[in-house]
């Protein structure tokens, strides 16, 4: 058992970890700018700070006495500000918070980052090298959030190269995160619900389709603090399902919203997500253990559509 700072800790996954989190045992201190009264925090020490205040936040995590630093505060939504209160809010609160973790000697410390990092939707086009996208395929954030994400992994970079291993850090990236009251009908992050996002494809387009459970990602940091002493230092992870938010392979729904994609997105058949997390299985040992169908109750498509694309099945 670990004591936790969970900053961000009453937003839309701070909930979640929270709960989470303190469902395998952990001692959670949740921090944010104010105190709130969703259920998930009833049980739960709140602090209320402005983390973009760095007196603040040193004092308010010295006073936790923590073992572990999550940090997810942030102006999470792309465009929801002006472009220079994103990247200054965003950086500063990666800044302070990571900073006030290492003076406070906590030991681990991980930031939640993004997928939007690697740049996909930018105006101009863009189009990777290769399907599935992994911690390999290169950033090119073109707006002020993906850019603040992409600062907030550097700046544990950063740190690291200041500390070595004295501290050990990760960065993880989660897919379109869905809690779930989400699965049961509330309306997710960009305001419709998982059925309108499944039954239009082009809601679900801009975020290449990803998605992952919220208690999913409870799961993978659990693990993730528990590895991070044996695994190297300031690694990056994507966090997502093992299977597309989407009703049609991403092969042929692909091509409809990213031009010129035809041949990369031809590997992506049968349920195949955009996102790989081949990396966190492989470094962690961790895997996702919901899908969407699994959560609204639909029968499994893998097999069936992987028997459609397999040639040699008789027709
Ligand atoms: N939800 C997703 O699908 C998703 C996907 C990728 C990455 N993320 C990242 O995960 C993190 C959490 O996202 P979320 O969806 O829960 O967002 P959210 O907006 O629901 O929660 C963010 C929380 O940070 C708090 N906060 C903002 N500024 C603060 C400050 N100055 N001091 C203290 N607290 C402050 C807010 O009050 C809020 O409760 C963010 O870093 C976001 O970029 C989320």
């Amino acid at each position: 058992m670990s004591r936790i700072i969970i900053t961000g800790g009453a937003g839309r996954l701070g909930r979640s970890l929270v709960a989470g989190l303190a469902a395998v045992g952990h001692d959670i201190v949740s921090f944010d700018r104010a105190v709130s009264d969703a259920p998930e925090l009833a049980e739960i020490p709140q602090v209320a700070v402005d983390l973009t205040d760095p007196d603040a936040a040193t004092r308010a995590v010295a006073d936790a006495r923590a073992d572990a630093l999550i940090h997810l505060a942030a102006i999470a939504v792309p465009f929801s500000a002006p472009e220079d209160v994103i990247l200054r809010t965003n950086a500063a609160l990666a800044l302070n918070t990571v900073g006030a973790g290492i003076a406070a000697g906590i030991p681990k410390i991980v930031t939640a980052s993004s997928p939007t990092v690697l740049g996909y939707g930018a105006p101009t086009g863009w189009l990777p090298d290769r399907f599935p996208l992994d911690e390999d395929t290169p950033p090119k954030p073109w707006n002020a959030y993906a850019l603040s994400k992409h600062l907030a992994e550097q700046t544990i970079a950063m740190f690291a190269r200041q500390t070595g291993d004295a501290t050990r850090f990760a960065a993880f990236r989660p897919c379109y995160v869905i809690a779930p009251e989400e699965w049961a009908g509330a309306p997710t992050q960009q305001g419709h619900t998982v059925l309108e996002r499944l039954a239009d494809p082009a809601l679900s387009a801009p975020a290449l389709f990803n998605y992952v459970d919220a208690r999913d990602v409870a799961g993978f940091v659990d693990t993730l603090l528990e590895a991070l002493p044996d695994i190297p230092n300031a690694e990056t992870f994507f966090v997502g399902a093992d299977d597309a938010l989407a009703r049609e392979p991403l092969a042929d729904l692909m091509p409809r919203f990213v031009p010129g994609s035809d041949h990369v997105a031809s590997v992506l058949t049968g349920t195949a997500p955009a996102f790989s997390n081949a990396k966190a299985r492989r470094m962690l040992g961790w895997r996702p253990t919901r899908t969407w169908r699994g959560e609204l109750g639909e029968p499994a498509m893998a097999d069936a559509l992987d028997i459609t694309n397999r040639k040699d099945v008789p027709a």
